[in-house]
């Protein structure tokens, strides 16, 4: 047979596929080296899936910390916002559940009073510049939020003050001198074992900070409001060992426990107005202000209604949270005191706290303070929203820290994105080769095997990844499925077996072609919450109906109705869904270029002139150095 000849012929070892029988099935060496099972096949039916099932009257609930205000967002406040859009996203379109993504700023405090006075600015007017900002990128990033929370928002400040008029109530909070290291920075007291002496690299200044985040501390005494958290070890410690995979990933929870079985104190709840005037008031003593972190997480419950909450009506708003997305710098704050302050008020507890990586730049963590952080509005304006957010989800680190590099962001780009999605849509859908809907509508299938995590199982898989909370893991799968499905197409090339002469190699190449789009099509679906706006192109390329882009359409061979492009699939490189970014880059680059000419040339000038200012000064001789 012509086609097998060639075919046998064309087989590279380094091929992932390979013809194993005469029969002309197609297998994955992988699967055939493997001694457990033999190659499955496709399957038409799906494992039932358990997050399917009971839809909830509540909806789910996801949050973003709120971000300090005090300078301009980054990288790393994107990578929290977008973990936590892709968990909306995934329950409210592929889920059809009714979701709620709560993100915005937290804006009071001794940092941003202290930032607003540097700039001589009144606290208000700095939080609203810097607000916008925050705002501008969940915008532009395409965070779905629900609602921006401000903590300076009136219904925020009512929240905050009858959640500490219940407090009080509960004869959990009582007035005492409080003395102890506090870090501006993270906006914390830390016990004295946890201070040590450092010096400061660059100015050679030595300060005391805290061992934890290495931020400077300073030494203070007050009288101030303490709230009575060690009455709750008993029944934090209890919490904790009824719900082990409360904290994800499981690792970080050590930490908490053991911070709770060894470090518990009582925690100071307020500053004197006098320090800190920057806040919420403590109700019934205008002498102090409340401590920021307290006014920071009840912002959690306001956005779903507290304290205004009917009864059996609380979870209309949303809580409790199914999931708190936060960086592990914060896990004490939301492990801690969160539950701790929830408990004192016999609140319910948030399901799942998500806790994430930091993105480092050179291994160092990107920071505010630091000053080495990047721009995510350049790189979207430059590269796109969806491109930013593929990288961050695709290369982010939940368990262990991800290092920030433009070169591997574009490397990644060009062999999943490209080269991998973008070039498979193109070759099934602008094909003049192939009627796609004729073949969709017929759907061949039987003779094509594909490895083992093949396309069948994905939905499940990935639908497991996103029960753990594991974004990262759930885009790989997706990704690595359109890797085979690429490489499947380029070793079948139905666009040569579409010119032979017989019936069987014809057969063949719609098999493959039917193959490719419901690769496509089932990726597409499972795509949605990562890139928004892409998925959506591409599932409109391949003509698939707005209404059948949910979870339980991604059962393999169950649309057979698409094929017909609702969007234009282009044509040429520059015109594909995802074209090359080197033109971005070219102009970004040619911009670096020019900047750096222009600088080496103003400083040649200034040395010049500083050359000729210094002839000029050498032979007069009132500048001579003997003269004087
Ligand atoms: N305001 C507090 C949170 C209060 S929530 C009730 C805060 N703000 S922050 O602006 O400093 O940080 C906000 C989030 O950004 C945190 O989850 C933090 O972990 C995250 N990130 C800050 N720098 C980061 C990286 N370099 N990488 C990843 N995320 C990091 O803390």
């Amino acid at each position: 047979m012509e086609f097998l000849k060639a075919a046998s012929l064309r087989r590279l070892p380094t091929s992932k596929w390979s013809l194993t029988t005469r029969r002309q099935t197609w297998t994955c060496t992988s699967c055939l080296s493997s001694s457990s099972s033999s190659p499955r096949r496709f399957t038409t039916s799906l494992p039932r899936l358990s997050s399917t099932t009971d839809l909830p009257t509540k909806p789910y609930y996801v949050t973003t910390p709120i971000f300090y205000v005090n300078a301009a967002p980054h990288i790393g406040h994107m990578y929290s916002m977008t973990l936590a859009d892709v968990l909306k996203r995934y329950q409210s379109v592929l889920h059809s559940r009714p979701a709620i993504l709560l993100t915005g700023t937290d804006e009071h405090g001794m940092k941003i009073q202290q930032a607003a006075s540097n700039k001589d600015m009144h606290p208000k007017q700095f939080c609203d510049e810097t607000a916008e900002q925050f705002k501008e990128l969940a915008s532009t990033a395409q965070i779905s939020y629900n609602r921006f929370i401000r903590t300076t928002d009136t219904d925020h400040i009512q929240a905050v003050e009858h959640f500490w008029f219940l407090l009080q109530e509960k004869g959990l909070i009582y007035e005492s001198k409080h003395e102890g290291w506090y870090s501006v920075s993270d906006e914390a007291f830390y016990p004295e074992s946890q201070i040590e002496k450092k010096m400061d690299a660059f100015t050679g200044e030595v300060f005391m900070a805290s061992v934890e985040s290495g931020s400077k501390v300073e030494w203070v005494e007050e009288r101030n409001y303490h709230f009575r958290m060690t009455a709750l070890r008993e029944r934090l410690l209890g919490f904790y060992r009824e719900n082990p995979e409360w904290v994800v990933p499981a690792k970080r929870m050590g930490d908490v426990v053991d911070w709770v079985r060894n470090h518990l104190t009582d925690l100071s709840i307020s500053r004197p107005a006098s320090r800190l005037s920057w806040g919420v008031r403590v109700p019934g003593d205008a002498s102090q202000t409340i401590y920021v972190w307290v006014d920071a997480l009840i912002n959690y419950i306001t956005a779903a209604g507290f304290p205004n909450w009917q009864p059996g009506r609380r979870e209309v708003g949303g809580w409790p949270a199914d999931v708190h997305v936060i960086g592990k710098d914060i896990v004490r704050f939301h492990c801690v005191y969160w539950p701790a302050l929830l408990l004192a008020l016999d609140l319910p507890m948030p399901k799942k706290v998500l806790t994430h990586a930091h993105w480092t730049m050179n291994r160092t963590k990107m920071s505010k303070s630091l000053g080495n952080v990047v721009n995510p509005m350049y790189v979207m304006n430059v590269h796109g929203a969806d491109v930013l957010r593929f990288y961050l989800m695709f290369e982010g680190g939940i368990g262990n820290d991800a290092d920030y590099n433009n070169d591997n962001l574009l490397v990644k780009h060009k062999k999943y994105l490209q080269g991998g999605v973008g070039n498979l849509v193109s070759r099934i859908t602008r094909s003049k080769l192939w009627d796609l809907k004729e073949i969709i509508s017929r759907s061949p299938r039987g003779r094509i095997e594909f490895p083992e995590d093949n396309l069948a199982t994905l939905p499940a898989i990935v639908d497991k990844h996103m029960e753990n909370l594991d974004p990262v893991s759930a885009l790989r799968a997706i990704m690595e499925v359109t890797t085979q499905a690429n490489a499947l197409l380029s070793e079948i090339e139905p666009w040569r077996l579409k010119k032979s002469t017989t019936q069987e190699d014809h057969d063949l190449a719609d098999e493959m072609v039917c193959l490719a789009a419901e690769s496509l099509r089932v990726c597409g679906i499972l795509l949605q919450p990562f890139l928004p706006t892409k998925a959506d192109q591409l599932l409109d390329m391949l003509g698939v109906l707005p209404e059948n882009r949910t979870f339980k359409n991604t059962e393999l061979f169950s649309d057979t109705s698409y094929g017909v492009p609702i969007a234009n699939p282009g044509k040429g490189r520059e015109d594909s869904l995802f074209p090359a970014l080197y033109q971005g880059l070219q102009a970004a680059e040619e911009k670096l270029r020019t900047v750096k000419k222009e600088r080496k040339e103003a400083k040649k000038r200034q040395r010049k002139a500083q050359r000729g200012k210094e002839v000029d000064e050498w032979w007069k001789p009132e500048a001579s150095g003997e003269q004087s």
